[in-house]
This record gives structure tokens, sequence and C-alpha cells, in this order.
């Protein structure tokens, strides 16, 4: 039996912190009590490309990194202390942090997404729950965006990754796209080129910092022809490839966020993210913990993970 990648050992093994989803929940819809489900942990302060959609470079200072002991208070005094149930690593690139990726695994063994540019070679880790690696278009696309070779370097990792751990190993990549304005014609070939050594796709959009961003596929016919391609396309890959709910893909055709730079309906409290010093991020994950930073406009925002818990009944 196997319940989103997860064994009935695991579920067994989970038990206590099913037990404080279903409180969060039963508080939230009765008293409107929020408390983050998940997390997220930028775990390191570099990265090895700068591609043109970046939001992290956007609010990057030059500061130390965090040490090992350091990040294990994080994970005590924030993370846990709060009954996260999902751990996602970002950064920079996290894959840079192997010493923080494996105290955040075994904190929480199949609990940690890694979501990763796929330039590093990827390592097996038993208890990580999943890589997501970020596919931005075919490989000219993706290339022009993220650099030359970026594209080519992440499918041999991945292909070398699953040739060393076996046929199930590709259950262990899920594919992250951003749509935006450079990339959203490429949407099946990258759905079809990755569908082989990947276990799911997920489709998010560029969420811009300023208006007027030429990343930023507006709202309108453009966007919605994307998105109903995508809810077609969802019944020609099994196994529910394609992980977005219907319901998710036609929000994003929309503002669903809020007015401005001030998020609204957005459920802003659902994750609770920390930057690479540990301080918590504001309004988001793609936000900053300093208060002369850049924001993100809500109003066009197109990023999955919060989007997403609007269907599942969760608002700001
Ligand atoms: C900041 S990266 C960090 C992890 C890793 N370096 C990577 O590229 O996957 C996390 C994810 O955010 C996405 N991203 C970056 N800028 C974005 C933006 N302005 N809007 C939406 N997603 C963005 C990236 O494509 C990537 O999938
Ligand atoms: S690899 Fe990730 S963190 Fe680095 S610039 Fe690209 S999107 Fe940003
Ligand atoms: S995720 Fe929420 S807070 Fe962040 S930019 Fe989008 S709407 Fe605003």
């Amino acid at each position: 039996m196997e319940i989103m990648g997860r064994g009935f050992r695991q579920i067994v093994r989970e038990t206590p912190c099913y037990f404080h989803l279903l409180t969060k929940y039963v508080s939230y819809k009765m008293f409107d009590k929020k408390s983050p489900i998940y997390g997220s942990a930028d775990i390191i302060n570099v990265c090895n490309l700068h591609c043109t959609h970046c939001y992290w470079w956007l609010n990057r200072k030059e500061n130390e990194e965090l040490t090992v002991e350091q990040w294990k208070k994080i994970i005590e005094n924030k993370f846990k202390k709060q009954h996260v149930f999902i751990v996602t690593l970002v950064g920079g690139e996290p894959m840079l942090r192997p010493d923080v990726v494996e105290l955040f695994i075994n904190e929480f063994p199949k609990r940690v997404c890694l979501v990763t540019n796929g330039t590093i070679p990827l390592k097996k880790y038993e208890k990580l729950y999943f890589y997501w690696v970020s596919i931005d278009g075919t490989e000219q696309i993706h290339d022009q965006i993220r650099g030359k070779g970026s594209y080519d370097t992440a499918r041999k990792n991945v292909k070398d990754y699953i040739s060393k751990h076996g046929a199930k190993a590709h259950k262990d990549i899920w594919i992250s796209m951003t749509i935006n304005s450079l990339n959203y014609k490429t949407v099946k070939d990258v759905a079809e080129q990755w569908y082989d050594y990947s276990n799911k796709i997920a489709f998010q959009f560029h969420t811009p910092f300023a208006k007027g961003d030429p990343l930023w596929l507006p709202f309108g016919p453009q966007r919605t022809k994307v998105i109903d391609d995508i809810i077609s396309m969802k019944k020609n890959f099994d196994d529910n490839y394609i992980i977005n709910p219907t319901k998710h893909l036609e929000l994003l055709k929309k503002n669903w966020g809020g007015k401005g730079t001030t998020p609204i309906d957005c459920p802003t409290w659902s994750i609770l993210s920390v930057d690479h010093l540990g301080r918590e991020k504001r309004p988001c994950c793609i936000g900053s913990a300093d208060k002369d930073s850049l924001k993100p406009i809500c109003e066009d925002c197109g990023l999955g993970c919060y989007s997403v818990s609007i269907c599942y009944g969760m608002n700001g």
C-alpha cells in the first residue's frame, strides 16, 4: 500500500503528525486559528546560477551562512515547535549545503522535499521525500533563462540518478516548471520530455516584483489558453502525472492572492518560511525578512504552493 509515496510503516510512524494535522485543520475551521502546515528553509545564501526570473537574487544580501548546529536550533525552535508536516529546502541552491540537507532529512524522515536546479549530481538519500527539479522549458529556452548548459547538466544528473538507483528511482524526481512569457509555448514539450524520468510534474507561474515585468504572463487569453491546454493534457498522462488539480489551474487564470503587494486571500500562514539566517520571511516564501526589501506583487501572483491550499479550503 502506498499513499502519496508513503508506505504503510511510514504512515504508522507518522501517526502523531496526522494527529497534529487534524488538530490544525479543526482549529482553523472551527476557531479560525492559523498554524503552519508546511515549512520552507533557504538553507544557503549561495547559488551557482543567476536565472533571469529569480526572486531570490532580488533581495539577496552578503551574509554569513549558518552552521549545522544553528540550523538544528531553528528546526527545534520553529519547525518542530509548530509541528510542520513537510519541509521544503530551497536557497540559493540547497545541493551546495549537503551537511544541512542531511540534518533536515534525518530530523524529518520522508518529510523533506529538496528544490534544486539539477546542476549538482543528485545523491540518493533513503529518507528524502523527493527532489523537485526545476525545469523551465525545452533546452534552448531553459538555457536562456538559467544559463548555457544548465539543461543538459540537469538532464544528465537525473538520468544518472535513475540508471544508478534502479527502476523505481524516477519516483524520487518531481519536476517543477515556472511558466513565464519566454517559456509558455514549451509546456507540452516539457511534460513529454520528462515523463519517462520523473514521477510528477507541477506547473506554476512567474510572480513579478515590479509592475511591467516582461516575464510575467498577463491574465487574459494567452494565459487562459496555456492553462486550458494543461487541463486537457492532464488526461493524456497516466497516474496523475500532472499534479495540479484542475480547480487549482483555473484559479491561476486570475488574481487569487491580493491587492498590490498586500496578500488578502492568500494563506500566507500555511507555510513557515525562513531565510538563510533562520529569520521568518514576509509575506511568504518568496518575500524577505528585511523590512527594506522588494515585495512580490500579490495581485499578479502565480505561486503554486499557496494557491493550491485554497483548493483545500484554506484562505488568508
Ligand atoms: C529560488 S529557487 C531555489 C531552488 C533551486 N535553486 C532551483 O532553482 O530550483 C526555487 C524555485 O523558485 C522558482 N522561482 C524563482 N523565481 C521565481 C519567481 N519570480 N516566480 C515564481 N517562481 C520563481 C524557481 O524556478 C525554482 O523552481
Ligand atoms: S538556480 Fe534557483 S536560486 Fe539559483 S538563480 Fe536559479 S532559480 Fe534562483
Ligand atoms: S504567495 Fe501570497 S503573499 Fe506571496 S506573492 Fe503570492 S499572493 Fe503574495
